[in-house]
């Protein structure tokens, strides 16, 4: 069975509560839960994972290789400034979906860099919640071109 790891970077723990007029008033919690429903779905499974701190989230993606079949990453705001993030994306070679709740392109100007993109298979944003189903829905359509059943 495919397994896909779901990563959330800095302040996605708060989210039901955090600034809900932009990231919405689902957490988390319920978030990963939709995840994992839609992921057994289409026969796959996902792994969730979230951290406040850049190294454990570097330290998670070297973790994947081996383990995960490809990564859905909302990296929050290290995506706009962290080159390490990328760095690691691009030493483990794993397909990567990158996922914001927000447009960050139709927010503050600094939002719309993304070190993650550069690495990225694609990005999905400004869908809240939901675009994390897309994320793994696009992920699994991309291993099912590379090794179609
Ligand atoms: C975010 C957008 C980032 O700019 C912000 O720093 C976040 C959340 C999003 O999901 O919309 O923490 O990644």
């Amino acid at each position: 069975m495919r397994s896909i790891l779901v990563l959330n970077g800095p302040n996605l723990n708060l989210l039901g509560t955090r600034q809900p007029e932009v990231y919405g008033r689902e957490t988390l919690d319920m978030i990963n839960n939709d995840c994992v429903q839609y992921a057994g779905s289409q026969g796959a499974q996902v792994i969730c994972q979230q951290s406040n701190h850049e190294g454990a989230l570097i330290d998670a993606i070297h973790a994947a290789k081996g383990t995960h079949q490809g990564i859905v990453l909302n990296a929050g705001a290290y995506t706009h400034t962290s080159i390490a993030l990328m760095d690691a994306l691009a030493s483990v070679e794993l397909p990567c979906v990158e996922v914001h709740l927000s447009n960050i392109h139709a927010r503050e100007e600094f939002r719309h860099v993304s070190y993650i993109s550069r690495v990225a298979l694609g990005q999905i944003c400004g869908f809240g919640s939901r675009g994390y189903q897309m994320a793994i829905g696009a992920l699994i359509a991309h291993l099912d071109e590379l090794d179609p059943k």
